[in-house]
């Protein structure tokens, strides 16, 4: 097998490299985007896709690594201060040789992992990544997207007042993504039952419409600061509910009616933000996700807690 060194000299050395890492088991996805959106693959290793040219918005990379260099490396003290010289702070995504690897992080210093709180302050400082290709190379990102390694992040959960799991969408978008409503704000979360963002909304202190086609969990109902209205997200105008700060949805649909719905609610004028889960069926709708990344002021990520669906933020803050 060709090493990626001697491949990287068969090509051009002088190009840049970046690293994109799928979400677990999406791979397929990831490579798909990749070649729609004409970026050359250079090699792939699992999850990893070390790709020609610099950073792009990639949907399903869960986290991106910039200025990738592939190194030769001959001893683990080597391989250490390549990294020192590059980066204050590294993380190991294991490819191969573990064990290698594990001893190069000792004699680093290391990203702290942890669980965090909801709205804790993440550390904004980038942090670096390596693997190691084989006991001689080794592959480094002095950056990567996302302050936290392999872009996930990990919360003390509350197993307590939610009524799903689906609330840690809107913790780790409020959280790690810094989108966050404001307390006083009015919301809107469609597609909202048994209630698991309409309760996060509530407790950051937005006046929430909560609207489903089945009841709310009573606990959540009683809730104040919530009117509830028991009907379909897609019969309900705008012109009926009025300004909104706000705009949510975990809607179960395709995402060209998901499209067709918040269009409709974007030409009214009467909403500053959306975040919406673009719910895939298999295979992955690019067609239409492709529409929402062309939306401006707009940003579709996979989050750690997605699964086969991606959320799509709209926002006069995003450039
Ligand atoms: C994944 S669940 C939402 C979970 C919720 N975000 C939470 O945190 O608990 C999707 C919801 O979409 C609702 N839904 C599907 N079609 C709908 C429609 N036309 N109008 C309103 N809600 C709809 C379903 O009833 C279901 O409760």
């Amino acid at each position: 097998m060709v090493s990626i060194l001697e491949h990287m000299g068969q090509t051009n050395l002088a190009n840049t490299l970046t690293g994109y890492l799928s979400p677990v088991d999406f791979e397929q996805d990831l490579k798909t985007e990749l070649e729609m959106m004409k970026i050359e693959i250079i090699s792939q290793h699992g999850r990893l896709f070390i790709c020609l040219g610099g950073f792009q918005d990639v949907t399903f990379a869960q986290d991106t690594w910039k200025n990738v260099e592939i190194l030769a490396y001959a001893t683990i003290s080597q391989a250490a201060e390549l990294l020192k010289s590059r980066a204050r702070r590294w993380s190991h995504y294991s490819l191969s040789h573990h064990r290698r690897a594990e001893l190069i992080l000792d004699k680093v210093p290391k990203v702290k992992i942890k669980r965090y709180d909801f709205l804790e302050e993440i550390p904004k400082t980038p942090i670096g990544v390596f693997s190691l290709l084989s006991e001689t190379e080794i592959i480094v990102s002095p950056e990567t997207t996302c302050p936290l390694p392999f872009g996930e992040i990990e919360f003390n959960e509350d197993k307590i007042n939610p009524p799903s799991r689906a609330y840690l969408k809107l913790w780790e978008l409020f959280t790690l993504y810094g989108f966050k409503p404001d307390a006083g704000m009015k919301t809107i979360d469609v597609g909202s039952c048994p209630g698991g963002w309409t309760w996060v909304l509530q407790t950051v202190g937005t006046n929430v419409v909560s609207v489903d086609k089945a009841p709310l969990d009573p606990k959540i109902a009683a809730l104040p600061n919530i009117e509830f209205k028991q009907e379909s997200a897609f019969g309900l105008r705008p012109q009926h509910v009025g300004h909104l700060d706000w705009f949510f949805s975990d809607i179960i649909c395709y995402p060209d009616k998901l499209l067709e719905l918040v269009t409709r609610w974007m030409e009214s004028g009467l909403v500053d933000n959306f975040a919406c889960t673009i719910k895939f069926q298999k295979p992955t709708d690019f067609e239409t996700l492709f529409k929402f990344k062309a939306i401006p002021h707009s940003r579709v990520v996979h989050l750690s807690c997605n699964k086969h669906e991606v959320t799509w933020i709209h926002s006069k803050e995003i450039k």
